[in-house]
């Protein structure tokens, strides 16, 4: 039996990992979800998987929410970044479900890897901001980190049995978004609704967002370059509207070795909650008859900028990815609250990357600063400072 904590179980890839949880009530159980605000999704959560610990995102909540438990079993309630830090780090949690969003998940995963803990990890920011650190860290402690990320979990799977000296390359895939084959001027007008329309992920808001910018295409190149230990300059982005490929491994043999699947995060999740074996579920087969065609394009990198700002922050290294990272959280959010428009967000980034004076990561301190400047930088910008 396999015992769970779940950071951001009300979202999409939480959700999605109790779901295996549920179809496979014999090998995993619950001991602490973290949800955010919305406690309504928080209590069916408990009533079904009876955590012991759970966290919210502040005291106001955590007191409605343990109202409204009143006369149930005892849980123990905690709220803000130090109640993530307790479900990360709750005692008896074999592997930690690593699944908020954005920056706000460093520090709690952190935490889990400091204790030793395995973590699932879906919150790619993570990554993005302090990759070299976390990844020495697991390596200190003997946490094992395995990705949720569909591509990065194919490019796990396709390496499993090889070693990373044989690689030649890895091709990342991406769906293209909802705005494949635009052009600019078609961008110019384009809303928040239009955005959070992904032909084929269902996935939160920010994620979603950052599928139409090619950003999150952008941060996954800078993910796979720590998780995979593979220099930037191997790592290509091929566009793949029908998102069955969900990235490729080429060996310097020229062998090019392709994970598929239907899109449904399902299965990259389940295989890191149980890897190294395989579960079953019971979600429909591949049906590539039925597809027929399998597309590949390259990525329109003048009309997408995100993707190559990307590739630029890795290749300036030090604290440039943790700017990217806040920049785009920022701009991101003030174009989801129409404060900027969509092709603003890569001008918000590109202006951080070239205001910001790098230093190499040494700390998390480091990278804190390096967020924390970058976010009072661009909240100024997008308020037209
Ligand atoms: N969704 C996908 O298919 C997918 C695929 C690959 C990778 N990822 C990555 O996985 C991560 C999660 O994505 P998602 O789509 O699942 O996001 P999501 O649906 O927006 O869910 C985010 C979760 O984090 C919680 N949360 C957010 N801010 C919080 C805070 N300050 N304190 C406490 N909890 C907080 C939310 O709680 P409330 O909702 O209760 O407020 C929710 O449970 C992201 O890094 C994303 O890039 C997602």
């Amino acid at each position: 039996m396999k015992s769970l904590a779940i950071l951001g179980s009300t979202g999409s890839i939480g959700s999605n990992a109790l779901d295996v949880v549920r179809q496979h009530r014999d090998r995993f159980e619950v001991v602490a979800l973290a949800a955010g605000n919305n406690i309504d999704a928080l209590l069916k959560q408990m009533r079904e998987f009876r955590p012991r610990l759970v966290s919210v995102a502040d005291q106001g909540l955590a007191e409605k929410l343990e109202a409204r438990w009143a006369d149930q079993d005892r849980v123990e309630i905690f709220w803000g970044p130090e109640g993530l830090e307790r479900i990360a780090t709750a005692e008896g949690a074999d592997l930690v479900v690593s699944a908020l969003t954005g920056s706000v998940g460093l520090i709690p995963t952190m935490r889990a890897i400091d204790m030793g803990k395995d973590v699932a990890l879906a919150n790619k920011e993570v990554l993005v901001m302090a990759g070299e650190l976390v990844l020495q860290q697991a390596r200190d402690t003997g946490s094992k980190l395995l990705p949720v990320d569909s591509e990065l979990s194919a490019i796990f799977q396709a390496m499993r049995g090889h070693h990373y000296e044989e690689v030649r390359r890895i091709l990342l895939t991406a769906s293209g978004g909802p705005f494949l084959g635009w052009s600019r001027e078609q961008l110019s007008g384009v809303s928040p609704e239009k955005a959070m329309g992904h032909p084929n992920w269902n996935m939160g808001k920010k994620v979603t967002l950052d599928s139409a910018t090619l950003m999150n295409k952008g941060l996954e190149v800078i993910e796979t370059r720590w998780f995979f230990d593979i220099p930037p300059g191997n790592i290509e982005v091929y566009i793949h509207p029908q998102s069955i490929v969900h990235s490729m491994v080429e060996y310097h043999d020229g062998s090019v070795i392709a994970q598929m699947g239907i899109p449904d995060m399902r299965i990259p999740i389940a295989y890191a909650m149980s890897y190294p074996q395989r579960i079953q579920n019971t979600l429909p087969s591949l049906d590539l008859l039925h597809l027929r065609t399998l597309t590949f394009l390259p990525p329109d990198r003048e009309t997408f900028p995100c993707l190559g700002l990307a590739y630029r922050a890795l290749d300036q290294g030090g604290t440039y990815p943790t700017v990217l990272n806040a920049a785009n959280e920022v701009a991101g959010q003030a174009f989801l609250n129409r404060r900027i428009r969509f092709q603003q967000i890569s001008g918000v980034v590109e202006r951080a990357l070239e205001s910001h004076i790098g230093h190499p990561v040494r700390s998390l301190e480091d990278v804190i600063e390096a967020d924390a400047w970058t976010r009072k930088e661009c909240s100024r910008w997008v308020d037209g400072g």
